[in-house]
This record gives C-alpha cells, structure tokens and sequence, in this order.
C-alpha cells in the first residue's frame, strides 16, 4: 500500500500524505494552494466555472487531457494525473496564452467568474483538436455557462486561438516529457490515504478492488464522482472509506468481443462513445447530450447503471438493445440482462462487496433500427425528463418482428413497455398498430409529476415518442429533429 498521492500541479510534484477522502479539487486549490484563478459557481457540475485541465495516461499509456469541473472532483483521485490551472497558462516572460490573447481580441472575456472556466474549456480544445467546426465548439462550451451577454465572441475566440500561432516558451504541449513524467508515477500499487479515521482506497488492478471491496462492503464505490460528488457538496454526506475505480485499468477498457461491445464500469462516456456511436448512431447522439464535456470526460456508464436513477440516460438505450451487466464479487462473476438489474426504485441486484464489472452491449443484427430520444428542458447539459428507447425490426412482409421499447422518467426504475411492445410484435407497422401500441403504454406506466415534468405530459410526450419512431422509420422527408444531427433520423 503507498500512502501518499502523487501528482503534478503543472510542473509541481505534489506528495500529500494526510488527505480528506472527499476534499475537493476546487477545495484544495482555492484553500489550501490560495490559486483563487480557478471559481466556484454552482458546487455541483453544471456551470463550469471550475474548470481546470487534467492530463492523465490512458489505459494504453497515451496522455489525454480532459476538462474536468474541479468542485467535484476528489483530490484524491488525482493521483498520476496532471493538473492544469488557468494560472499555468501565462508563459514565463507573463505572456498570455493565444487562447487568453484571442478571448481579449474577441471581446470574449465577460465577468470574472466564468471566464477562466471557459478558458480552460478552450484550452482544452486547444491541446486536443486542430480546426474544430462551430459544432463541435459548441459542445466543448456547453459546459460552461455564462448568463450576461452570450457566446459568439466566445465561439470567435475558438476560432481565433488557433491562429494566434505556438505560446512562446510553453511546455505545457510537451507531451512526451510530460508522458514520461507520469508513466514514472504509475507504479500499480494500491493508494490509501485519509485522515481523521476515514479512508480513500485506489486499487490499481480489478483483483485488488474485488479483495478490498470484499473486505469493505460498506465502502463508497467511486468512479466519477458526477453524483457521489453531489452527495458531499450539496447534501454534506460524509463518506467513512471511499473505494476509488478510476486507476483499475481492467475497468476502463471498451473491448469488441465479435457479437458484442464490452464497456468495462469504468470507461467513461468519453472512452465509451466513439464505439457505441459507431454501432448505434443514435445513441451516440444521446451520449452527446448527457452532461456536458467535463461530465463526459469523467463519468461513467457502470456509474450511470449503479446509481439505480429512474432518469439516468444510458439504461433505457441499453435496455432497449438487450445489453447484460457483469457483475463481481471476490473471485465470483455472474451476468445478468441489465433489465433484472432494476428492481424497484433505491433497489437494485447487487450483493454487498459485489460491484458492476461491465456491460455487454450487444451488436445490431441484420434489419434492426434503434432510435433514442431524450427529452429534456434544454438540449445540452440537462437531465432527461423522459427518455424512450426502441429497437425495432420490421420483416419483409411489412409486420413487426422483433421490438424492445424501454423508457426513463416513466417509473421508479428504467423499465420496459411490455404491453406496448406486445401490442406491436406480430401486427403490420403501420399507424393504427402505433396507436394501439400508444395507448397499450398506460397499461405499462403511471408515472409521477415532479419540478421536471407532470405525469400527463410524460404520459403523453411517451406515446408521441412512439409515433415519432413510425415517422421517423416510415418518412423519408420528415423533419423531426429540429437540433441536432438531422441525418439520424433516417440513419
Ligand atoms: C452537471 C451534471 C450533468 C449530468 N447530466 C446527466 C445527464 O444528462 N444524463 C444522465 O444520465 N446523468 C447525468 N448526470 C449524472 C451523472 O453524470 C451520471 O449518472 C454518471 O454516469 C455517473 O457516473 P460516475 O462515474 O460519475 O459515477 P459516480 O458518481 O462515481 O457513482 C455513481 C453511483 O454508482 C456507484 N458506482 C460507481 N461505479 C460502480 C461500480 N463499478 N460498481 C458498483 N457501483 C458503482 C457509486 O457508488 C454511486 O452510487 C449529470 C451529472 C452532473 C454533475
Ligand atoms: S462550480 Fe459550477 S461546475 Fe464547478
Ligand atoms: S461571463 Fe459570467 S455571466 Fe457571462
């Protein structure tokens, strides 16, 4: 067991022994180092106001840097990584970086609170992409909110940054030093810290977080913290031993097994989407809009499936395709489909010490169309109201074959439409079964009215999802997707 993290704050190493397992990255920065740079808006993820930068080695040892809202992110779980702060962007001699010369130039930069987030987003985008188009910008801004004036100077600046040529004496593009650096710290033992009687446990392999889990089942699983990091933020739990995911390269891992897509618990949506979207494009279009980037880029499908949420994004898409979830306990491994896994609302299968290991994502078969839509107040960076998920294949005597039809938001769990599925299966796919099929939905759900959405419009926005998919599969012409890529509609 090593019992110091170790990471670069810049080109700091930092050796912290005596660590609160749930001190904040924010906390630490703000409090303890006083870079007062980096801001507190919101405490929960959804402003960006905290957004710093953090390199880390990929499972197959290639550095990536990620913006990451630094108010939940545990300090802890920074170990082996790199941290970038926007006051690391000014060059030695106090020049500033083209990205803060082209915020200037553009009259990007707006009030003090969110723009060295968005700063940092754009850093970001700068270490990552060459020439990103204005959609991708938008993606990599939304995460960052700004409610003065708006985000075309910013969206100019994105532009401009790139052309304000190499920061002059920079190292922070050096990346094989920097790759170098971290590889060094990446020595596979098992981290644990803490202080005042509680712990944060980093295993760096599955079988030591199985042992450790075993041994701890009272633990706090954590992977990404977008919601364990909400539990100390907002609702001021104290967690006695957090049990960290996040260096178990096992876990992280997305492997194509033939008939299958296996997404270990730990990939986040960032490894895991490149591949679902190559399958699915459609439910690469609803990893898109969960969260915004700095959520991606640390939180997790297996996080996503664990927390049991009747509204969490991935489990009606995965449903609806048939996907199973792997689970482990010890030296014990069983696999069940992910439906079972739900069993009633805060209630899921999963035993004391066991923990999700991955999910198996079944591939598409001949003649099948999935289609997922997610309805929500905003298009980016907002949770679902609804969520509906369909799998559907028609035969060629123009009679539905096959269908899996799962919704979010309807109950206390995800879950599927198994009246509104049987009200399809067999009948020719035509309106008058879709309307069967709509009005077979009440048989399915009651769903509860809440701050999001009432249960007359969930009920009926779900019914509607459903003609949506007719249209959708039957209209060539038909223009249904108002945001977004359009060309999904009919993909
Ligand atoms: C700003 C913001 C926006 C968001 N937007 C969306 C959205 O649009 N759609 C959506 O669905 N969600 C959204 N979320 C919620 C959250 O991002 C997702 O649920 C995410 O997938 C959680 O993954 P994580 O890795 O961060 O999980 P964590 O917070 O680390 O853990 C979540 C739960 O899973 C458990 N857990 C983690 N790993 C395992 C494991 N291997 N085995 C067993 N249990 C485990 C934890 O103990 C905890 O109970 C948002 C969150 C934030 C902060
Ligand atoms: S302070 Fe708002 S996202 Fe972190
Ligand atoms: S930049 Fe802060 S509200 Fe617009």
């Amino acid at each position: 067991m090593r019992e110091t993290i170790r990471f670069y704050l810049g080109d700091e190493l930092r050796e912290i022994r005596d660590v609160d397992p749930t001190l904040t990255l924010l906390d630490w920065l703000r409090g303890e180092e006083r870079r007062t740079g980096t801001k507190e808006g919101c405490a929960e993820g959804d402003c960006g106001a905290c957004t710093v930068v953090v390199g880390r080695l990929d499972p197959a040892g290639a550095l990536c840097y990620e913006a990451v809202n630094a108010c939940i992110r545990f300090l802890a779980t920074l170990d082996g990584c790199r941290v970038l702060t926007v006051e690391h962007l000014k060059g030695p001699d106090g020049a500033l970086h083209p990205v803060q010369r082209a915020m200037v130039e553009c009259h990007g930069s707006q009030c003090g609170f969110c723009t060295p987030g968005f700063v940092m987003s754009l850093f970001a985008l700068y270490l990552n992409e060459a020439q990103p188009d204005d959609a991708r910008i938008n993606d990599a801004l939304a995460g960052n909110l700004c409610r003065c004036t708006g985000y075309a100077p910013i969206v100019q600046a994105a532009h401009r940054m790139y052309e304000l040529g190499e920061p002059a004496g920079d190292r922070l593009a050096d990346r094989a030093a920097t790759a170098a650096r971290l590889a060094a710290l990446a020595d596979g033992a098992c981290l644990s810290v803490g202080s005042a009687g509680r712990r944060f446990l980093a295993p760096a392999t599955a079988d030591q977080l199985a042992d450790l889990y075993a041994a701890n089942p009272d633990a706090t699983l954590v992977a990404g913290a977008t919601d364990v990091g909400l539990w100390v933020t907002k609702f001021q739990r104290v967690l006695a031993t957090v049990l960290y995911t996040g260096r178990v390269g096992e876990l992280r891992r997305v492997i194509d097994r033939g008939d299958a897509l296996e997404i270990g618990a730990g990939a986040t949506y960032r490894d895991a989407a490149g591949p679902i979207a190559a399958l699915y494009p459609d439910f690469g279009e609803l990893i898109r809009r969960i969260g915004a980037e700095q959520v991606r880029n640390v939180g997790t499908i297996g996080g996503n499936i664990a927390n049991g949420s009747p509204i969490g994004d991935s489990p009606p898409a995965l449903i609806a395709l048939g996907a199973a979830l792997r689970l482990r306990q010890g030296t014990v491994w069983r696999t069940i489909p992910l439906e079972d896994f739900f069993i009633a609302y805060g209630q899921q299968d999963r035993q004391p010490g066991e923990f999700v290991d991955a999910v198996l994502l079944p591939k598409p078969k001949p003649g099948e169309r999935f289609r997922v839509y997610k309805i929500a107040k905003r298009f980016d960076q907002d949770i679902s109201a609804v969520c509906g998920a369909f799998r559907l294949r028609v035969g060629d005597d123009g009679r539905v074959e096959d269908v899996r039809i799962a919704f979010g938001g309807m109950a206390g769990i995800p879950k599927r439409a198994r009246h509104a599925e049987a009200a399809l299966i067999g009948q020719p796919w035509t309106e008058v079964s879709v309307r069967a099929a709509m009005a077979a939905l009440a048989g399915d759900f009651t769903p509860l009215s809440d701050w999001r959405a009432s249960a007359a419009y969930r009920s009926a926005v779900a019914a509607n999802l459903l003609m949506k998919l007719y249209v959708e599969t039957t209209d060539p012409d038909a223009d249904t997707r108002l945001v977004g890529d359009r060309r999904l509609a009919h993909a």
